[in-house]
């Protein structure tokens, strides 16, 4: 059994040091990336408050396809360069968005959705997925979430590809 108890009212920085160890031990040992993923998008939602979704979407064939996640239903496939995934897939970097209905081509799976990031997985120099974090909230994630979330992505890239 697994029981992380995060304190959200801790700093942030401390908030994601306890993400990335929990990440770290719940991948170790399993190779699975499918198993990783849906650990790693529960604990995503365990562990970081105001959110409405949060998961991977996965390159397949050329094309983002929808992975675990916990959340409401949500589009299944999308092309590289479409809404906020697919353009942190053609840019191989981080999409912080403060406010979706200002991103041109932003893609609303969910009309609660008011801010989100996205961040590229990479291995071998090649985007292999991306973590998606949906917030009802205007504004919700600022540039600490963008470095922890950059950090988990680094973390646990060996552990969902394959
Ligand atoms: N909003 C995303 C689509 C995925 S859902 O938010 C789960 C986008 O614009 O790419």
């Amino acid at each position: 059994m697994f029981d992380f108890q995060p304190d959200p009212d801790q700093p942030k920085a401390v908030l994601y040091d306890d993400l990335l160890s929990a990440a770290g031990a719940l991948v170790a040992g399993e190779r699975d990336p499918v198993a990783n993923m849906a650990n790693i998008a529960a604990l995503l939602w365990q562990f970081l408050p105001d959110l409405n979704w949060a998961g991977f979407y996965r390159m397949v064939d050329g094309q983002l396809v929808l992975g675990p996640f916990v959340g409401k239903p949500a589009c299944i496939r999308i092309a590289v360069g479409s809404g906020v995934c697919g353009t942190a897939v053609s840019e191989r970097c981080t999409q912080l968005v403060d406010d979706v209905e200002a991103f041109p081509g932003h893609i609303a799976c969910d009309g609660e959705t008011k801010s989100e990031l996205v961040v590229p997985v990479m291995a071998n120099d090649e985007v292999i997925a991306v973590i998606d974090l949906d917030s009802p909230s205007l504004a919700r994630f600022d540039q600490d979430d963008r470095a922890g979330i950059e950090a988990l992505a680094q973390r646990i890239a060996p552990a969902v590809s394959g």
